[in-house]
């Protein structure tokens, strides 16, 4: 089962959103505004936590562009369960939702959410997580995650000196489709650079097992993930790289490359390779440019992150669920088998950050205060 984007050759309406911005009035960003069209709920958002920054993030960032709008829209947190998940869907449809945006928890048990979302005439359009297996997604909003992955290996090659670099590789959840797309695109840079000699796999079997293959089929994913899943859990993260500390002899110390998968457990697992005495220096990648982990860059202790500019997701679908509500179909890029269908995907590229570009691409863009950081 390949779950990856395939482009579709129209030209792509870079400026949607300056459309959405000048149709939308007067709106609270949840709960529904004031002056809107009804009490009902026209949006319904689900998000998969809380707990991450990552989604805090996409609230405010849904809340920002969501200030003006005359569609009345309401945001839940799953909190990392698929119960609670299906739980808010079905609290949303009670409100009468036409669409809903959902980024799932586990993306395979949200099929029976999403199910029941489409039986009451809702759109659902899956927000940067595919939802898997099932044919009641409508639209899939989402970043290029292979090119993601691509990215973080790539910098870690980029800074190899040598031969049989100790290499730790670490991964996403398997619940979640995404974790698998960051691999492939993280194994494919990584493994020619493990069968020539500039890396050896320092922490997992399974990856030296296929060091040979180009390609790993979603099995064989699976089977490294097995070992090196953070499960997308800071502290999962932290565990696992000490016991890989633990067991590591000599000549897997020294100068080491990490693929972390996001900022939280990058810095998760730097604070742990940063206390190892016999670890001389680390380079370790991150993604989602989290406030904490840009301190991190600007800091020296992480190296880099994939910046996800969450502005243009939010616009992409907002104005896929406005276009819907008036009755238009939206515009799509491509699409992404899920298992079950071709889901009508948007995706959107990403750029690579470290200590040299950080201050241009998310203090002078605005994306962030430069106040909110020390040392820029
Ligand atoms: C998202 C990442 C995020 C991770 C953990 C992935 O699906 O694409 O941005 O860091 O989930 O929440």
């Amino acid at each position: 089962m390949k779950k990856r984007f395939k482009a579709v050759s129209f030209i792509i309406v870079a400026m949607m959103f300056l459309s959405l911005l000048v149709a939308c009035k007067d709106n609270s960003s949840s709960g529904g505004g004031s002056g809107g069209k009804s009490s009902k709920v026209s949006v319904g958002i689900v998000l998969p936590t809380k707990d991450e920054p990552r989604w805090v993030q996409d609230e405010q960032r849904f809340k920002d562009a969501l200030a003006d709008s005359e569609y009345t829209t309401e945001i839940l947190f799953s909190q990392g369960s698929s119960a609670k998940e299906k739980e808010n869907v079905e609290t949303l449809l009670n409100k009468g939702i036409e669409v809903l945006i959902i980024s799932p928890h586990d993306g395979e048990a949200a099929g029976a959410a999403v199910e029941a979302a489409k039986k009451d005439g809702v759109t659902v359009i899956a927000y940067d997580r595919l939802i898997t297996n099932t044919d009641a997604v409508d639209y899939y909003v989402t970043f290029d995650s292979v090119a993601v992955g691509a990215a973080q290996a790539q910098y870690l090659v980029d800074q190899a000196e040598g031969t049989n670099v100790p290499l730790y590789l670490y991964a996403g959840a398997a619940s979640d489709n995404n974790a698998f797309l960051f691999f492939e695109g993280a194994w494919s840079v990584l493994q020619p650079k493990i069968a020539d000699g500039t890396f050896k796999i320092a922490n997992s079997s399974e990856a030296e097992g296929l060091k040979d293959k180009a390609e790993l089929s979603r099995d064989e994913m699976s089977k490294i993930l097995g070992q090196v899943t953070t499960n997308w859990d800071p502290n999962e993260a932290k565990n696992k790289a000490q016991t890989h500390l633990t067991a590591a002899g000599a000549d897997l110390k020294g100068n080491v490359a990490i693929l972390a998968p996001n900022d939280g457990t990058s810095r998760a697992i730097a604070d742990v390779f940063a206390t190892d005495g016999d670890i001389t220096s680390y380079v370790i990648s991150g993604q989602d440019a989290e406030k904490a982990s840009i301190q991190y860059i600007i800091d020296g202790k992480q190296s880099m992150t994939v910046f996800k500019d969450v502005r243009t997701l939010v616009k992409d679908a907002m104005g896929m669920a406005i276009d819907i509500l008036d009755g238009k179909t939206p515009e799509t890029t491509g699409t992404y088998d899920n298992g079950s269908i071709e889901v009508k995907a948007k995706q959107t590229d990403v750029i690579v950050v470290n200590q040299e570009n950080v201050k241009k691409e998310l203090i002078d863009s605005g994306y962030y205060e430069a106040s909110e950081f020390t040392g820029l």
